[in-house]
């Protein structure tokens, strides 16, 4: 049988007047997700021109937008990982090094193009919906030929998590010694565990766990892990999402401990 290899512009969009006949709610998933990324993108970026209240010495809480603090203009105590750099000029952000990474991290990831591809570039908006543009170049230009790079944001941003990871046990250990936990520390352990399931199920991760085999049955190892993290792939939006307000709210409740604005309430010591 020969087959003949179609290009998708031989079918061009049937010649109707109307955008789209789809008669649901087609455009609310977009629009809610441009009004959550807005706030939560908005949020994030004022908040690494603050440079207070991003630790709280008491309880060894650190946010993770600041995370880690290498410089010698962090504070003392958030200095997890010592002191790498000199003092950064006052209108340099202190996570200037590592902000670029999770922004790159999440602007290329797969189903956040796609949320932000429909929201703000409206291509398309939906599934069946007319698009505005008329020509079509898709990855292979700058700056979107960057989106190619995604699996090497995934492992820089991983090797970031292990360091949240680390900040999230020191907030067992608060500064007066011995072992204690109050709500701030469970804060941080969830903004790690959903941090984990987001990074977890990415789908670079995915193609590390299980990708370039012939054989799965000779490599049982890695089918268990790519078994494992292609359940999580399935829920790779959910994450997404989670993960994000996880970053932003751990961060406002250790600005608002910070500042005073409440208190931490103690488990335990
Ligand atoms: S595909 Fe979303 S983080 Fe990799």
């Amino acid at each position: 049988m020969t087959t003949t290899a179609t290009r998708p512009s031989a079918h061009p969009r049937a010649a109707i007047p109307a955008r789209t006949l789809r008669t649901d709610r087609w455009w609310l998933t977009p629009l809610l997700s441009m009004v959550f990324l807005t706030v939560a993108g908005g949020y994030l970026t004022v908040r690494i021109f603050i440079p207070d209240h991003y630790f709280v010495e008491q309880y060894n809480y650190l946010t993770p937008v600041f995370s880690p603090c290498i410089s010698d203009s962090c504070a003392d105590g958030a200095r997890h990982l010592g002191t790498w750099l000199p003092a950064f000029p006052t209108l340099l952000p202190l996570p200037l090094l590592v902000f670029p990474i999770l922004l790159g991290f999440r602007a290329t990831c797969y189903y956040y193009r796609k949320a932000y591809y429909r929201g703000a570039f409206l291509s398309p908006p939906g599934c069946a919906v007319g698009e505005p543009a008329k020509k079509y170049s898709g990855e292979t230009r700058f700056p979107f030929i960057v989106q190619n790079y995604h699996r090497y944001f995934f492992y820089v941003a991983s090797l970031l998590l292990l360091l949240n990871t680390y900040d999230a046990a020191l907030a067992f250990l608060p500064a007066s010694g011995g072992f204690g936990f109050g709500v701030g520390s469970l804060v941080l352990v969830a903004n790690v565990a959903l941090l984990w399931g987001y990074t977890l199920s990415c789908h670079a991760c995915r193609h590390v766990a299980g990708g370039r085999l012939r054989h799965f049955s000779r490599h049982p190892i890695r089918y268990r892990a790519w078994t494992f993290v292609s359940r999580l792939n399935a829920k790779h939006m959910q994450f997404a999402w989670a993960s994000l307000a996880s970053v932003a709210l751990t961060d406002f409740y250790i600005l608002a401990l910070s500042a005073g604005w409440i208190s931490d309430f103690r488990f335990f010591n």
